[in-house]
């Protein structure tokens, strides 16, 4: 049982309200308010965010020149604490805002208090995870941009080598290795689209919002804007303070991220199995086991699949926050920063640990050429080959179903069956087919744009070496 008597005061320094109450908050009550061991990470933006707000306070004749410059000097020690990891938290501040106020007041006296004038703790709120994610989407494109570099440079060493495209995990059509390792950065390159269209939706201002109203001071929203470097203002104050559709966005991409890297991790677990053995994982990125002394697990790649589940968990839980909030701000939203930091944080630890891992690949090549070949992986060229012939590829198709048919009776595959055999499949079988048995050929007459021959792969490392190149600056 928690009574008055062991309440938070009614009024203290570290809480922006009381007045009104004649006894502070319940101690339970207290402990589910305050969210300083999480908020406190945006130290940098709510300063930035004050610092902004004392210039427009200077402009509107709140605070003096001298005021200002006094209050600027505060915000600059200020920050230095908490670089320093030394800005003394008190149990009594309720969030990051009211903890930096507190600080100003104890440090500038009366001076201190005016900071708060015309904006709410709804506006800075919006506005500091606003710049936080900003930060944060240019970061990840970068990240990104340095895992596609790895690729690529994986793709460039092994121009040439050959290796088994599946499809239903079996065996379908022989590939470039450096097709099948270009396919990554397509994939992650739409990842950074992603988060490069989330960053410019929500680069909009958000301060001069208020409480949800604007202000009656004479703030200007586009004053901060400027500030703050955001390309433009929110247009509705309402709307400013109430929506979280852009930490949505930014966790979307996140979670589709993820799920692009659990693939990755995925397929490095199965090329490095003794099934598969077409890869081997650089020993700092592979890990033992604490009885078997043999083994050599891909413990990175794994982790890296199952940190998928905590990201995508992260933007279902800032959804489910969200959905059916009335306007505007509810303090439901205080739920909104953990998922983004953690979504964020993980996918800082997980790229450049799958980058490494990716850089540390040495691959098989005699494996993947074996593979590459038999399993009747040219079926789809004789059948293509008929239909160069003038058979219909309906017909085709069940005309070389029926030489696969043949051949595995036979125990040999497509180019072990003799001439005869094949002519008494279809009179289009000539001895000429057999030129369709070479894979190097197989895979050089597929010469589109996007296709696996030689010339088009090396075409392609052009285009994947900008893209990464572009997300990496
Ligand atoms: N800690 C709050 C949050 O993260 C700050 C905004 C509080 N606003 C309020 N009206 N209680 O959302």
């Amino acid at each position: 049982m928690t009574t008055d008597d062991q309440a938070i005061p009614a009024t203290d320094a570290g809480r922006l309200w009381g007045g009104r109450f004649s006894v502070g908050p319940d101690e339970a009550a207290w402990a589910l308010g305050v969210s300083t061991s999480f908020d406190r990470k945006l130290w940098r933006q709510d300063l930035a965010g004050s610092r902004a707000h004392a210039h427009e306070l200077h402009r509107i004749g709140v605070l003096d020149a001298g005021e200002l410059e006094r209050m600027l000097a505060a915000l600059d020690r200020c920050a230095g604490l908490f670089a320093d990891d030394a800005f003394p938290f008190l149990p009594t501040d309720e969030d990051v805002h009211g903890a930096i106020e507190r600080w100003l007041v104890e440090d500038l006296g009366p001076l201190g208090g005016k900071l708060r004038a015309g904006r709410s703790r709804n506006d800075q709120i919006a506005s500091d995870l606003r710049l936080w994610c900003r930060d944060a989407c240019d970061e990840l494109v970068m990240l990104i941009g340095a895992l596609q570099e790895a690729f690529v440079e994986q793709a460039e060493q092994h121009l040439g080598w050959l290796a088994p495209g599946y499809t239903h995990l079996q065996r379908g059509q022989p590939v470039l290795l450096s097709h099948h390792l270009l396919a990554y950065v397509w994939m992650l390159d739409r990842d950074a689209g992603r988060l490069r269209d989330a960053r410019a939706r929500l680069d909009q201002s958000v301060l001069g919002s208020g409480a949800l109203a604007g202000q009656t001071l004479g703030l200007d929203p586009a004053a901060y804007a400027e500030h703050l470097g955001f390309a433009g203002v929110a247009p509705n104050s309402m709307d400013a303070v109430a929506s979280r559709d852009f930490a949505l966005e930014v966790l979307s991409a996140c979670a589709i991220l993820a799920v692009t890297l659990s693939r990755l991790g995925e397929e490095i677990v199965l090329w490095a199995t003794a099934e598969f053995g077409f890869a081997r994982v650089g020993d700092g990125f592979s890990t033992g086991s604490s009885i078997m002394p043999q083994k050599r697990n891909p413990d990175i790649a794994e982790l890296v699949r199952g940190k998928a589940g905590r990201v995508i968990g992260d933007l279902v839980a800032l959804l489910t926050t969200v959905k059916a909030l009335p306007l505007t701000y509810d303090r439901d939203l205080q739920e909104d920063k953990e998922p983004v930091f953690d979504a964020v944080d993980t996918l800082r630890l997980v790229l450049p640990a799958i980058t490494g891992t990716v850089a540390s690949l040495t691959f098989d090549r005699d494996r993947l050429a074996a593979a590459s070949v038999g399993g009747f992986a040219l079926a789809t060229d004789l059948a293509e080959e008929l239909v160069t012939r003038g058979v219909a590829f309906r017909d085709a198709h069940e005309v070389v179903g029926e030489v696969v048919r043949l051949a595995e009776e036979r125990g040999v595959d497509l180019d072990g069956l003799d001439p005869a055999e094949l002519a008494a499949v279809h009179p289009a079988l000539d001895e000429s087919v057999a030129a369709r048995f070479d894979v190097q050929q197989a895979i050089d007459r597929r010469d589109g744009v996007n296709g696996t021959a030689t010339a088009s792969v090396r075409a392609q490392l052009d285009g994947a070496r900008e893209v990464a190149a572009a997300n990496r600056a």
